[in-house]
């Protein structure tokens, strides 16, 4: 009871526009979960992306986008001794959607998940 009283002043389900949506389908489409996790579900091959938004784009819109495009374009790094992430060949608008999802996910509040910048 209490929870579902509370959880739409904590997931800001308000600022869930098209573009969230579309992030989101785009996001389970591409098993982004199968490697990542978000707000600490899913794998644990790859970095939590819950604030990547802060991490990545200074919690700043436009240098996020700006970093999720060279980021999912540069994919494979090929860099020796690293993990890998495959390329994805998706288009501006999909990564920007990507963005605005993973911005959205960032601005819940999660009683501050995860306990550092770095994931
Ligand atoms: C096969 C595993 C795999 C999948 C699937 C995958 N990633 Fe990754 N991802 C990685 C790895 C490994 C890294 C870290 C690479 C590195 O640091 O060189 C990474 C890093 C990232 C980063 C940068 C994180 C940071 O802290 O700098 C972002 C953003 C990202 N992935 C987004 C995505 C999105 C969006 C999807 C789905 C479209 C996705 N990834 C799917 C493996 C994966």
């Amino acid at each position: 009871m209490h929870t579902t009283k509370e959880m739409p002043k904590t997931d800001h389900r308000e600022n869930i526009t098209e573009s969230v949506e579309r992030g989101k389908a785009l996001w389970e489409d591409n098993n982004c979960i199968g490697c990542h996790t978000l707000i600490g579900e899913g794998a644990y091959f790859a970095p939590e992306l819950g604030n990547v938004f802060y991490r990545r784009g200074a919690g700043n819109h436009e240098t996020f986008k700006a970093f999720m495009n060279g980021w999912m374009k540069a994919q494979p790094l090929r860099i020796p001794g690293r993990r890998q992430m495959p390329q994805f060949n998706l288009n501006d608008q999909e990564i920007d959607d990507l963005a605005d999802f993973l911005k959205f996910t960032a601005e819940m509040d999660v009683n501050s998940w995860p306990p550092n910048i770095e994931g």
